[in-house]
């Protein structure tokens, strides 16, 4: 028996795939290397000392999916396979559809001819009202302001009427905050495309010579000093989350959602003094106008997760510091010059 794993070569999948072997689960796993590289999984298996079965294939592709179920026996699938930049969202918003959402459609109806009904969903915290600026819970406001927000709620709503429709379903939506880290070995971790959005894997690149200074878009927030606030979550306690959710779905019934974060805000100066102090590293910064688009305060109410899941985040912001140098001072280039592994 074995688990599917979607976009699993990414930074979320290949993690994810490394708790799977070593849980002792059989993986199968498919990537379009759209935004990820084979390496990741080639170090999985080492990590893991087992091997998993890879196609490289697109999850638009019915008989692609076809192939894989008619071979191989798929007990449950984790779907991370998708677009996630919120910017590149704006400017390609048809893409997002596509890849997003049609791909979705198409792995659940593949999944559905071969009675195939245990599915975990990789969504995200932007399906949340950008103006709350309290502790998100579940039931808060839905209000994504970007493509991107807007078709991971889509597929959410999609899967959820789909459970209703067949009670055979069932579906765990898991809503990440701000994914951060990597595995304490320092052999995968994030490897964005280009100049990295995101604030982490930029101040990594700061720190090992590759970007010469951070931007702190905005001083002028409502917070604690100015600078935007979010949950980071270590991305192996992500993973864990994603295991939690497919045990998870043994004994629930239908479609339930869940927030995947620590619970715990930080702002961008907390975070670039956190990782100077984890690491021995300066980050030079100056600060920006604000970045548009972007909230004051996003951070999880995690207490949903315990309860439902048994599952809480237990790695604290200076482990995540510390794992992300690990892996970016070991492999200045991410996977694209094979480092001295
Ligand atoms: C964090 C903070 C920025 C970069 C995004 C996606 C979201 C999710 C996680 C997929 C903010 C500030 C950032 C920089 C900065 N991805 N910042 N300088 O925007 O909270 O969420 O990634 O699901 O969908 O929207 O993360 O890391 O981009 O920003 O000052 O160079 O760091 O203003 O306050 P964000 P981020």
């Amino acid at each position: 028996m074995s688990i599917l794993v979607t976009g699993a070569a990414g930074y979320i999948g290949s993690h994810t795939c490394l708790e799977l072997l070593n849980a002792g689960f059989d993986v199968v796993a498919f990537d379009n290397f759209s935004n990820s590289k084979m390496e990741s999984l080639i170090r999985v298996e080492k990590l893991a000392a087992r091997s998993l079965v890879f196609k490289q294939g697109d999850v638009r592709d019915r008989a692609f999916l076809q192939d894989l179920f008619s071979k191989h026996n798929i007990t449950a699938v984790i779907h991370f396979a998708g677009h996630k930049a919120v910017g590149e969202s704006i400017r390609t918003p048809l893409t997002y559809y596509d890849n997003n959402v049609s791909g979705s459609i198409a792995l659940a109806e593949v999944m559905s001819e071969f009675s195939v009904k245990r599915l975990v969903f990789s969504s995200s915290a932007t399906v949340y009202d950008a103006q709350n600026n309290l502790q998100i819970r579940e039931d808060s406001l839905l209000r994504p302001i970007n493509p991107y927000g807007r078709s991971k709620l889509m597929i959410e709503q999609i899967y959820q009427d789909l459970a209703a429709s067949d009670t055979q379903w069932k579906i765990a939506t898991l809503r990440y905050f701000n994914p951060v880290g990597a595995h304490e070995s320092g052999m995968i971790g994030e490897d964005p495309n280009g100049i990295p959005n995101n604030l982490m894997p930029y101040i990594s690149q700061v720190a090992v010579g590759r970007l010469s200074e951070l931007s702190v878009f905005g001083s002028d927030y409502p917070t604690i000093d100015g600078t935007g606030v979010r949950d980071y979550i270590h991305v192996v306690d992500l993973a864990l989350g994603h295991l939690a959710a497919l045990q998870a779905l043994k004994s629930c019934s239908g479609l339930i959602t869940v927030n995947l974060g620590t619970g715990k805000g930080c702002s961008v100066l907390e975070l670039i003094r956190a990782f100077e102090h984890a690491t021995g590293r300066v980050i030079p910064y100056h600060i920006v106008e604000r970045r548009p688009g972007d909230l004051a305060t996003c951070y999880a109410d995690p207490s949903l997760a315990e309860s439902l899941l048994g599952w809480r985040a237990k790695f604290d912001i200076n482990t995540m510091c510390q794992d992300a140098w690990r892996w970016q001072s070991k492999n200045p280039q991410g996977y694209g010059n094979v480092s001295n592994y």
